[in-house]
């Protein structure tokens, strides 16, 4: 495509303005694809759905409602997180094989603009399976255990278990995957975190651990 005249130059020339209006939109598309995707500060909400849309539905839901407990829902989770978790998982440094080939073709900026799509879906009310076990887990989650040294998981997931933009929302989680994520912090399959949910995954009984991912799965 032949070098369109800078507007700056051509603009003062009355005569060629009818040409240089018709040349106006090439110009304008040419400057915008040369921007760095970092310095368009706003998340492209359409750029996330096109990918959602394209892949991460089947397992995640459009809407982050996602099909199956052992896929996490998405839907209210906080941004940064979310990019930081797709980053990761490009890089290697949350393993899944589920989720490392869908990343791999994404950029910096789609991490970004799916965290915004997901944080910005409505969150849905859930039942909990069991109310008796949700009960012990509301106690683990607000206090923690005294008596074993384990940590209130409040005080850093906040007590409505919302997070913060870049600690995980745990409210409303499919109580399955909550389990599994503890459990490979636990072991240190899932190292990502610096070992800080490690240190208070490895004191939870298995009975803590059901308890609580029960609570988280029953809030909004
Ligand atoms: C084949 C099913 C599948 C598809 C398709 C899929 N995911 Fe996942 N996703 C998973 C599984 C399984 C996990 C949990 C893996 C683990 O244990 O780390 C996960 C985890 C995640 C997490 C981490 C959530 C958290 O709370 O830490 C994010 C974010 C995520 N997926 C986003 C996406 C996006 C964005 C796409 C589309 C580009 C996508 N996923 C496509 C199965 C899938
Ligand atoms: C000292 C702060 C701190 C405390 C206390 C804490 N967490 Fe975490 N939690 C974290 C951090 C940091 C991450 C990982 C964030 C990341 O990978 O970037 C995390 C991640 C998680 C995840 C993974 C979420 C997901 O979407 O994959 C679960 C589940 C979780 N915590 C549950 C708990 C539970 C249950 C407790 C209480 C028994 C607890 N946490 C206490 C800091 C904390």
């Amino acid at each position: 495509m032949p070098m369109a005249p800078t507007p700056a130059r051509t603009a003062t020339r009355a005569p060629r303005l009818p040409r240089l209006r018709r040349l106006l939109p090439l110009v304008a598309t040419a400057v915008l694809l040369q921007l760095p995707p970092g310095l368009l500060a706003a998340p492209d909400l359409a750029r996330a759905e096109e990918i959602v849309q394209g892949k991460c539905f089947i397992c995640h839901g459009v809407e982050g409602e996602s099909s199956s407990p052992v896929f996490p829902r998405l839907a209210g989770q906080n941004a940064t997180y979310v990019a930081r978790q797709l980053a990761d998982y490009r890089s290697g440094k949350r393993k899944s094989s589920a989720m490392q080939p869908m990343v791999d073709d994404l950029t910096p900026a789609d991490f970004q603009a799916l965290g915004a799509y997901f944080a910005s879906r409505a969150t849905i009310g859930h039942a909990v399976a069991d109310t008796d076990l949700a009960q012990v887990g509301r106690f683990i989650y607000l206090r923690g255990n005294p008596y074993s040294g384990v940590a209130s998981c409040a005080t850093c997931h906040g007590s409505d278990a919302h997070g913060t933009e870049t600690l995980p929302r745990l409210a409303g989680q499919h109580a399955q995957y909550t389990e599994n994520q503890l459990k490979q912090f636990n072991s240190r399959e899932r190292n990502n975190d610096n070992a800080v949910m490690h240190a208070i995954a490895s004191k939870l009984t298995e009975l803590e651990l059901r308890a609580v991912a029960s609570y988280l799965s029953g809030l909004k």
